[in-house]
């Protein structure tokens, strides 16, 4: 390895996986005070995936990453980079024990907590650990169990979120390759933590020695406030990352926003000026998949048709924290490998 700091990181393979279980909007009429219309007209959204018992985000990482080294022709990395709000245990990561199921060897492994932002952190990661040479070749990986922290009996999250799964490698290459990963732009406002968050189980109650209140282990989100956010930091930072990648908004062939609800997705293109017919979508099938939405989405829109080789895309980002990103890349000529349960 050089020590380069000027050298690209390129998008060789990408992949999603999604487990079997499904909940459609009928299974959530049948318990909870909801009804498909409102779902599908509020958020886009027909079904969405669960894990089998005693399965979490250690397999679906495994399966995801399995899948996109098989896409990049590799059977190794340098690095492994996780981006998960629900890991396997708060201690350790989970990262390690993916790379090591995947038979990495001993590999930096870790993990990135910014929850449905966390991929284009962990982009980041990557990005950077390429640039400062110290990995030639990283694997790049969004899962999540989100089923195991939402209540399912709580319908402001239970319709809207899923498990699975995504993930791309980047290997070090040049600057104008296609799949070169281009200007990121991330940013955080903590003052809203308290919008979207799970209240019991890490330092801060254990250490007031409170007792958890019935569903404080649980995911809350105050959706119509986190709306209004979400439509509004991702479009910035789509506009900062326009501007840096030299691109006007007719540039962007394809806008690839974090997939929490097609409504906000059509605000970003809308406040971006882009196209709706340009914006890539899988939400129906598969809900918020948190960190693994963008690189699903991805897997999904390439392996479909959607997203051709030399397509410049606009990736956007936002989720609790608050955190959000946004990043550009034309997109490269590479055989994305999506499974999903539902497609038989
Ligand atoms: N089924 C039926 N009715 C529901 C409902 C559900 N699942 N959830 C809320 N409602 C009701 C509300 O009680 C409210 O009724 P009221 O008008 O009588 O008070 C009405 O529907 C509208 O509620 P509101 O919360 O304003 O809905 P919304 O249009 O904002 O949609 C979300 C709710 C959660 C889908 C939407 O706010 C959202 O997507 N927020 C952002 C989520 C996000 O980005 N998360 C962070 C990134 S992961």
């Amino acid at each position: 390895m050089d020590n380069d700091t000027a050298r690209a990181a390129v998008l060789v393979g990408v992949a999603g996986w999604v487990p079997p279980g499904t909940v459609t909007n009928a299974d959530l009429e049948a318990r909870l005070d909801t009804t498909d219309a409102w779902i599908r007209s509020r958020t886009g959204i027909a079904r969405r995936h669960t894990v089998a018992p005693g399965t979490a985000t250690r397999e679906l990482a495994v399966e995801a990453g399995r899948l996109a080294l098989k896409s990049a022709g590799r059977d190794s990395v340098d690095a492994v980079v996780l981006a998960t709000a629900t890991p396997d245990r708060l201690c350790p990561a989970t990262a390690p024990e993916v790379a090591a199921a995947l038979g990495l060897g001993p590999v930096a492994a870790h993990d990135i907590s910014a929850v449905c932002a966390g991929f284009l952190y962990a982009l980041a990661a990557g990005v950077g650990a390429i640039a400062a040479g110290f990995a030639d070749h990283v694997l790049v990986i969004g899962a999540e169990t989100f089923s195991a922290i939402v209540d399912p009996q709580d319908r402001n999250t239970a319709v809207i979120f899923g498990d699975a799964a995504g993930a791309v490698v980047l290997r070090a290459g040049g600057s104008e390759e296609p799949g070169a990963i281009g200007p990121i732009r991330l940013g955080s406002d903590g003052t809203h933590s308290d919008l979207i968050q799970i209240p019991a189980g890490g330092a801060r109650q254990r250490a007031a020695r409170t007792v958890p209140g019935p569903g404080d282990h649980h995911l809350q989100m105050q959706g119509r406030k986190v709306y209004r956010h979400a439509k509004e930091r991702m479009a910035q930072a789509a506009r900062e990352v326009l501007d840096r990648s030299g691109w006007t908004v007719g540039d962007v062939d394809r806008l690839a926003t974090h997939q929490a609800n097609a409504r906000i997705s059509e605000a970003v293109a809308d406040e971006l000026g882009v196209a709706r017919e340009r914006v890539l979508s899988n939400i129906e099938q598969v809900g918020n998949t948190s960190a693994a939405s963008l690189p699903l989405l991805l897997a999904d829109s390439a392996s479909g048709g959607a997203l051709r080789p030399g397509d410049r895309v606009l990736l956007a980002a936002f989720g609790a924290g608050l955190a959000w990103g946004a990043a550009s890349l034309t997109w490269p000529d590479v055989t994305a490998l999506a499974v999903h349960s539902y497609r038989g």
